[in-house]
């Protein structure tokens, strides 16, 4: 019997409601919209847009239509997903590094970069990563015990340590320089490039520099020398035995041959691939995870009830070990509802549509932002408030497919979701098992985006040991 089966406490009734800012009486006029999002777009949004299915307005330059409607979402990112692309403003914003990559790609170019490294992403291969992800955390807790009692920042924590499971999993070498000298370039480039620069926001042109560009650019450079290590130490290992080397996401993109012309990938997609990799696949996961300790540091119950689940379930096959931690992957998918790490996505419409009978414009701007539809006021019972008991049992499985997108969906959906989620749960729950963090006295956490969803100013927390080693 699971946990949750065996429970006689009310689980809903446990729920309270996270930090998050409080929605703007009505929509924000040009100038108060264009600071909100240079500081934090989170703050953008107004009632109406938690209210109503769809709703027309927003940036100076474009016609913006926010979509909040599970059949229009499908119809979008699936059913007519022709007729979008990504939008110019994400495209300038992504096109420091990762221009090139498949989070950026379109068309043909797009096709053959995801066939490319689908293998590595397949269910069975990821399952294969399971005991690389254990040890990466094992690892953790190793060093965490040396620190017991000590107030550490868990964010830092957290993105150090989906660093190294991609170095464990996906790049099988490593990252070539210290992981640590990876992960603070990444938060430059994020704080940097991950603010919507006004200049975008009223459409200047590419053409006239933007100021987080010029800011970028000695970041830049040190990806653009460490990838070059990355690629020439691994063409040296091909060429010396090619039979011996791993067939990770850098293989398969060193290898990768255009089917129609048969020559290999440009040396620039190979490039922005990796940095794609790095930057998608590492901040992500490590924000839902830091969210999701928080959230457990402040509902003790359910905090509990993954301590209990964890201990049960961390014994045994590895192979049926997601079905055993159900409870706390459901606290994994409220973290993902409440704080979702990707909060936007936009594509631009290539010609008219009507979504919803509202009309949408060739050039329209439509964005689908999970941060708004995960709690939006007409598909959520109580959408502020922490309540995993909505991914339990029947209730997971009343969710429309489409009013629940931490991932996406449609052609473009994440190709690194199973991995994400699968690191995330097995990474909490041994944690969770391992240690109780709790939040430093004094210390008030707020949500704030820059590309992803992360705690403003890290996750100051606690750790205490549970048992000892
Ligand atoms: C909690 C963790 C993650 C979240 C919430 C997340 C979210 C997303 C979302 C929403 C998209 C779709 C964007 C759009 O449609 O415009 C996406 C795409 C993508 N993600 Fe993730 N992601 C996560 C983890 C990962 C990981 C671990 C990797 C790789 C190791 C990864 C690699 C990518 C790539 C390459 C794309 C572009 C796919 C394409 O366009 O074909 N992500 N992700």
């Amino acid at each position: 019997m699971s946990a949750s089966a065996a429970s006689v406490v009310d689980l809903a009734a446990l729920s309270f409601q996270p930090p998050a800012p409080a929605p703007q009486p009505k929509p924000l006029g040009a100038f108060r919209l264009i600071t909100s999002l240079w500081r934090n777009p989170l703050e953008c949004w107004a009632q109406e847009h938690f209210d109503k299915p769809i709703v027309v307005g927003g940036l100076p330059f474009a016609h913006v239509v926010l979509v909040s409607e599970p059949r229009s979402i499908e119809h979008v990112l699936l059913d007519n997903a022709g007729n979008y692309r990504k939008d110019a403003l994400q495209r300038r914003v992504l096109s420091a590094g990762l221009g090139h990559g498949l989070l950026s790609a379109e068309g043909e170019q797009w096709r053959i970069q995801r066939r490319t490294v689908a293998p590595v992403f397949a269910r069975k291969t990821i399952m294969d990563f399971a005991p690389l992800m254990l040890a990466a955390t094992e690892a953790l807790v190793a060093r965490w015990r040396q620190q017991d009692g000590a107030t550490l920042d868990v964010a830092a924590e957290m993105t150090r340590l989906t660093l190294d499971v991609l170095e464990r999993t996906i790049f099988s070498d490593g990252l070539g320089r210290a992981a640590e000298e990876f992960r603070l370039a990444m938060r430059t480039y994020f704080d940097t490039i991950g603010r919507i620069d006004p200049f975008d926001v009223i459409g200047l042109p590419p053409a006239v520099p933007r100021f987080a560009h010029w800011r970028v650019r000695s970041t830049l450079r040190f990806f653009e020398d460490a990838i070059n290590d990355i690629i020439a130490t691994r063409r040296r290992r091909m060429a010396a035995a090619p039979d011996a080397v791993a067939k990770d996401i850098l293989t398969l993109l060193l290898n990768a041959l255009d089917p129609e012309t048969g020559k290999g990938m440009a040396e620039i997609e190979v490039r922005s691939n990796i940095l794609t990799f790095i930057a998608a696949g590492h901040e992500t996961t490590a924000n839902l995870l830091s969210w999701s300790l928080f959230l457990l540091s402040q509902a003790p119950e359910w905090r509990e009830r993954v301590e209990a689940e964890a201990e049960y379930a961390l014994h045994g096959a590895l192979a049926t070990l997601g079905d055993r931690l159900v409870e706390t992957r459901a606290v994994i998918d409220e973290a993902a509802r409440l704080y979702p790490p990707i909060a936007a996505i936009s594509r631009v419409a290539l010609g008219p549509d009507e979504l919803a009978g509202t009309k949408v414009k060739r050039g329209s701007l439509v964005v689908i932002a999970p941060y708004v539809l995960h709690r939006h006021r007409l598909l959520w019972r109580e959408p502020n408030s922490f309540d995993p008991t909505r991914f339990l049992g029947e209730a997971r499985h009343a969710i429309d497919r489409y009013a629940y997108i931490p991932f996406g969906a449609g052609a473009r959906t994440c190709i690194g979701s199973v991995f994400a989620v699968q690191e995330a749960t097995l990474v909490l729950a041994t944690i969770v098992k391992n240690f109780r963090l709790d939040l430093a006295p004094g210390t008030s956490v707020w949500p704030l985006l820059r590309v992803t969803l992360r705690p403003d100013n890290g996750l100051p927390m606690v750790i205490t040991q549970r048992h000892a080693a």
